[in-house]
């Protein structure tokens, strides 16, 4: 026993060290993925109960104290990496006069109760407390300030320290005012900063989800991921068509008159910012505990997405008696809502094949109402995601709606399991196909690998290839495509060239004019330029800006067809993986006689000559380019060979007119050449040949 007890105390400690270093990092890939990527992959309440686990043990381990920790800072959400970037790009990183604290939260009334305990105790006995609630709005923080009277900052929280000056974004939300308006310029005091949420409106994030939808662009989750993505872009007026809209919360300043919290809010409404009226005074726990009932069923009426109620001491001479912690003011809190969620049986396991093979398990389940719409399906992400649940057949699941639109599984409910239920075994062969299925080490997705024989994976790259943003070719919709397949008249892009006028004219519901509208866009479609082209390929990982890239730094198919994985490295954002499945997909011999059948059909396969052709100076010469330049990059020495009318070689033969060797040249290069007696030009004697002064 003695033995045991002692093995007690030794093993939670290191266990407990190795949870809170795992939690630590957890919590900071999250911080990153919410506040900079916009793409949050834990739910709120997971993230707060984690971060809440990590604050006991820490609490429990002094000795293992790091100021880096998630609990000694809040998340970042910097875009640009130094201050404002060269290009123009970016937005310029500004101190917080002020740092941007987060707020304490909870899910527990009875944690409320014992804030507000404390706030009575910390303020030793002093009798009628007043407490503001107010709703705590789910979108992002900002801080604006006002110089004479003037929007002239709008920072991001950032990492609370410094933030993105995001003021030209800001400026187009109609209820932030630009300027405090003269007959106002009493109330506030001229310099000021007021803080608030940027938020995206339901009405808004509807209609802007729909149209993603149609374009096939990744939905936003919620409001909140929409209005983050949104302040981000770097173009106004993109912004603008969004439709952001602002609550303010909180006024700071010196020499600002009032002397409570409400007040100063009611100063500023009467400035003309917009503040709620959904905001009380309390005076009492009762009265802050109907503000939160009232408010958890009435807010589904609002316009914008709230997840709780804060709770503000009102007097500001208290909240400075109370003080702040690293993080967080003592004299706030936040309450936050519970998701809806209900409780439902398991049906079935389906699988659905995306466009690039991916496997998504999704489950079926016996309708349940929750908030306001019928769930019956949830995606269940992959094969981890069933383990970690431990799902059974014929399980009862927990189904939630939080700040997320698509419900989610988030648990099992394990004492409603018959006792011989199975585990949920994930498939090992494709549903459509049935060739055995393939899982990348580091990948979370099992793949079927028949990319160009699984009908999923075919009619899902014809769709992308026909969408808007591609080839947009009018007349080819998703059904039109699936009725096509069917026939037989279609099996990948390159078919699409050759489909037959009059058998289309001739099917029901088609007739003369679709089809004349179908070969009109089919025709325009030959139009598009080469990056389009690029990007309408579905190489897996080339999205549209990816495309651009490399159809810059590779003016044609034949060189992108040329060029290796390493070359391929050098095109600015193109990493290795990106590198390998471009290289891999244009080596395959089945893509090989469909890029050749687009190229007959008239397409695109390089950049057209006025945009790019600069003399012919280099004309119908090989030549090789090869090591680390001073002047260009080596991506823009192959595009200034092509620009003058030369072509770019991979490798050295008897026929490379010459070789354009930077520092460091590859050895074997260096002795082929000398082998073969070909001309090596330094960079200085090239830019000489095309009459290029060189740009230091
Ligand atoms: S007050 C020092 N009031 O919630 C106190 N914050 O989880 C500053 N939020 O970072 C914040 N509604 O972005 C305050 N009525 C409200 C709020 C609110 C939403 C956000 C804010 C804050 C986060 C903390």
């Amino acid at each position: 026993m003695q033995q045991l007890s002692l093995f007690d105390d030794i093993e939670p400690q290191l266990s407990e060290r190795d949870e809170i270093l795992a939690l630590r990092k957890e919590l900071e890939e999250q911080n990153y993925n919410y506040y900079v990527l916009s793409q949050p992959i834990m739910s709120d309440r997971e993230f707060d109960e984690k971060m809440h686990r990590l604050e006991v043990l820490e609490q429990r381990h002094p000795e293992l104290f790091d100021p880096k920790s998630p609990t000694q800072h809040v998340g970042s959400d910097i875009v640009t990496t130094s201050s404002k970037s060269k290009t123009g790009e970016g937005f310029e990183q500004v101190a917080h006069r002020y740092p941007m604290l987060s707020l304490a939260n909870t899910y527990s009334e009875q944690e409320i109760r014992d804030w507000l305990m404390r706030v009575y105790k910390g303020l030793e006995g002093q009798t009628g407390v007043e407490i503001v609630c107010e709703l705590k709005y789910d979108g992002l923080s900002i801080s604006l300030w006002y110089e004479n009277g003037r929007l002239v900052r709008a920072l991001t929280r950032g990492d609370g320290v410094r933030g993105d000056d995001v003021v030209q974004n800001i400026r187009t939300i109609a209820s932030i005012p630009q300027q405090i308006a003269p007959d106002q310029r009493d109330s506030m005091p001229p310099n000021f900063e007021i803080r608030g949420e940027v938020l995206l409106p339901w009405e808004h994030f509807d209609r802007i989800n729909r149209q993603r939808e149609a374009d096939e662009e990744p939905l936003f989750a919620n409001p909140r991921n929409a209005a983050s993505g949104t302040l981000k872009l770097l173009n106004p007026e993109q912004v603008r068509a969004r439709g952001l809209d602002a609550y303010l919360y909180y006024v700071l300043g010196e020499n600002i008159p009032g002397t409570t919290h409400f007040e100063r809010l009611q100063m500023a409404k009467k400035a003309g910012f917009q503040v709620s009226d959904a905001i009380r005074v309390c005076r009492s726990v009762e009265e802050v505990m109907d503000f939160i009932h009232f408010w958890d069923t009435e807010r589904k009426t609002l316009p914008v997405a709230t997840d709780g109620v804060v709770l503000k001491v009102n007097a500001l001479a208290q909240q400075e008696m109370l003080g702040y912690t690293a993080k967080t003011p003592r004299w706030a809190i936040a309450f936050k809502f519970a998701a809806e969620k209900q409780l439902t049986q398991l049906h079935s396991v389906t699988y659905q094949v995306g466009r690039t093979g991916a496997i998504t398990p999704v489950a079926n389940m016996q309708p349940v109402l929750l908030s306001g719409t019928v769930v019956k399906r949830a995606t269940l992400n992959n094969e981890d995601f069933i383990r970690s649940l431990d799902l059974h057949e014929g399980d009862y699941v927990w189904v939630e709606k939080g700040g997320e639109i698509i419900p989610k599984i988030t648990a099992v409910e394990p004492t409603k399991r018959s006792a011989d239920a199975r585990p949920v075994q994930f498939i090992r062969t494709c549903p459509e196909c049935g060739t055995p299925l393939v899982r990348v080490e580091g990948e979370a997705a099992w793949r079927c690998p028949n990319d160009s024989g699984c009908p999923p994976q075919q009619k899902g790259k014809m769709e992308h290839f026909v969408s808007r943003k591609a080839m947009n070719i009018d007349g080819l919709g998703s059904e039109t495509i699936d009725l096509f397949y069917e026939k037989g008249w279609l099996h990948n892009i390159a078919d699409v060239y050759h489909l037959d006028h009059d058998q289309i004219a001739a099917l029901p519901g088609f007739g003369d004019k679709s089809a004349d509208r179908l070969m009109q866009g089919l025709e325009q479609s030959k139009q598009v330029p080469w990056s389009r082209v690029l990007f309408a390929l579905g190489i897996r990982f080339v999205g549209e800006t990816t495309a651009k890239k490399l159809a810059k730094a590779y003016p044609s198919i034949d060189l992108l067809c040329a060029a290796t994985v390493d070359e391929l490295t050098e095109v600015e954002d193109v990493g290795e993986e990106i590198a390998k499945s471009v290289a891999a997909h244009l080596q395959n011999a089945d893509n090989q006689l469909i890029i050749n059948r687009l190229r007959d059909a008239g397409l695109q396969m390089e950049s057209s000559e006025q945009e790019t052709r600069l003399s012919d100076s280099l004309s119908g010469k090989a030549i090789v380019v090869s090591g680390v330049f001073r002047y260009h990059s080596r991506d823009e020495y192959k595009a200034l060979i092509e620009a003058h009318g030369g072509k770019n070689a991979g490798s050295v033969s008897a026929k490379t007119a010459f070789i354009l060797a930077g520092e460091n040249m590859g050895p074997a290069k260096l002795e082929k050449a000398q082998k073969l007696g070909v001309q090596i030009l330094s960079e200085d004697e090239f830019l000489d040949l095309i009459q290029m002064k060189q740009t230091t």
